[in-house]
């Protein structure tokens, strides 16, 4: 059994809806571009699941938010696919893949071949077991990487109102999580091992100003220790975890957010790995050239670094998916993948965008004790990274402007001085 397609992208993620957008404004016919993907829905704008699907009123559901609403482009429901000649085959896993033969092998059985592949498995959510912890498939313990997770999430979280929540990891999904559960009047702890939450991105003092919000809305913070066992009753509920510091906390509910591997087991032997995921170059190809990988999954030369690197965010997903399409349709034209890393997150009223890197030394500037603040990095005499928080679409459009354009800093204290104003006068 088996089907033949000019186009194929593997995973139904963020990356492949943005993908098969950019495919058709390239002129894609029907019937030559197939997605395959194990969740069972078409793609969607993966962030919506730790903020709007998580609210307690009004919560965001599909069809609300497939992609590509997430960057104001049309959104790609499945009569969309349909309409395009775009085949989805959905709920399907794909179990190995051979690159010499340009074909895939589906769990189903069926083998479906390619001209050109793009690789947009993304990545997995880890588990506390690889850690040494057992017990984290208890009925009241949630991962958050999927629809199937944030709806279980959701369940439990319902199950939970009033009760306590232990959330495992002070990254990312921690905060965002963190915050929905204070939202569904659930008391949280939050355990991590680092000093500060965000400890990858984060400053102290930046740190520290979310912390204190979250202190202010009743959240414990426990740092510097891990998570040693599930308590459960005879039923295998979770009533509490240990920690490594000998601590106990009670829990109704527990999430998990302790970071993430990217997918590339399939294509182990068979491309070029670099950094955790699989290495292209300029053009989002791989170390064969009828193949493409992008997303969370792919380590891609971020030219204003001059450097390898992955990136987990969204942001990269949308624009690497474009980019490979445009280098695969119209070699000739398409120039090198010029990214600049960009990062945001939205909890309770806050919402704070990051460019660049955060490298050197943090030079901030604005009001730290009212609503917008914010800070640059300054590495060998150039501005490197600029964080901004509660700050309009001009500003956020200035410091993304002028951290590409990597401006020198003679001097730190004039920087500081003008704030904010260095950019918008830029
Ligand atoms: P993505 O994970 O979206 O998709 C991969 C797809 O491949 C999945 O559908 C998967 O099932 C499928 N797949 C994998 N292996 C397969 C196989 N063998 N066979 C078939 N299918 C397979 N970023 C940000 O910048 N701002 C934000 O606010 C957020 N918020 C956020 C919230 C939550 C809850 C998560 C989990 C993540 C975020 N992110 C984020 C990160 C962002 O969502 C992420 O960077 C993108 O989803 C990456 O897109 P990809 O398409 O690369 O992977
Ligand atoms: P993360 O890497 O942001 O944070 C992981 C956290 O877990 C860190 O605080 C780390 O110290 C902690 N940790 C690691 N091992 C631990 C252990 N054994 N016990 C306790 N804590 C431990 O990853 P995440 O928060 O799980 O997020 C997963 C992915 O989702 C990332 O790719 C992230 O970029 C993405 N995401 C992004 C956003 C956003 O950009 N706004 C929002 C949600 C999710």
């Amino acid at each position: 059994m088996g089907r033949a397609f000019v186009y194929v992208i593997l995973g139904g993620g963020v990356a492949a809806g943005y993908a098969a957008l950019e495919f058709t404004k390239k002129g894609v016919s029907h019937g030559e571009l197939c997605i395959i993907s194990q969740e069972p829905v078409a793609p969607y704008e993966r962030p919506a699941l730790s903020k709007g699907f998580l609210l307690p009123e009004a919560p965001a559901r599909l069809p609300a938010f497939h992609t590509c609403v997430g960057a104001n482009e049309e959104r790609l429901t499945p009569k969309w696919y349909k309409e395009h000649g775009i085949e989805l085959i959905l709920g399907t896993r794909v179990k190995t893949a051979d690159i010499r033969r340009k074909t895939l092998l589906t769990a189903a059985g069926e083998t479906i071949s390619y001209r050109f592949l793009i690789i947009a498995t993304g990545a997995r959510a880890l588990k506390l077991e690889e850690f040494g912890v057992s017990g984290s498939d208890a009925e009241n313990v949630c991962h958050l990487r999927d629809l199937a997770d944030a709806t279980k999430l959701v369940d439990v979280m319902q199950a939970s109102t009033g009760g306590n929540a232990v959330v495992i990891g002070g990254g990312y999904i921690g905060m965002e999580v963190a915050a929905s559960l204070v939202i569904n009047k659930i008391n949280v702890s939050m355990v991590f091992p680092e000093p500060h939450c965000m400890g990858r991105l984060f400053t102290p003092k930046i740190a520290s100003y979310y912390e204190e919000f979250y202190k202010s809305k009743g959240v414990n913070f426990v740092k510097g220790t891990v998570m040693s066992s599930f308590v459960f009753t005879p039923e295998g509920k979770v009533t509490g975890v240990n920690l490594k510091d000998g601590s106990y906390l009670p829990a109704d509910l527990v999430v998990v957010g302790i970071g993430i591997r990217p997918n590339t087991s399939l294509f182990e032997g068979q491309l070029t790995l670099e950094k955790g995921g699989i290495k292209v170059n300029s053009r989002l190809q791989t170390s064969n050239s009828s193949v493409y990988a992008v997303g969370d999954v792919a380590s891609f030369p971020v030219k204003i670094f001059g450097e390898i690197r992955r990136l987990e965010h969204v942001d990269a997903a949308r624009k690497s998916a474009r980019h490979a399409v445009a280098a695969i349709m119209e070699p000739d034209t398409t120039p090198e993948f010029d990214y600049l890393p960009f990062f945001y997150s939205r909890i309770f009223s806050f919402s704070w965008q990051f460019y660049g890197e955060n490298l050197g030394e943090a030079i901030y500037f604005g009001d730290f004790s009212g609503t917008s603040f914010g800070a640059y990095w300054v590495h060998k005499g150039h501005l490197v990274g600029s964080f901004l928080e509660g700050g309009s679409k001009e500003e956020y459009d200035a410091i993304a402007n002028v951290t590409r354009l990597r401006p020198p800093i003679n001097d730190l204290s004039e920087l500081e001085r003008l704030g904010l104003g260095f950019v918008m006068a830029l």
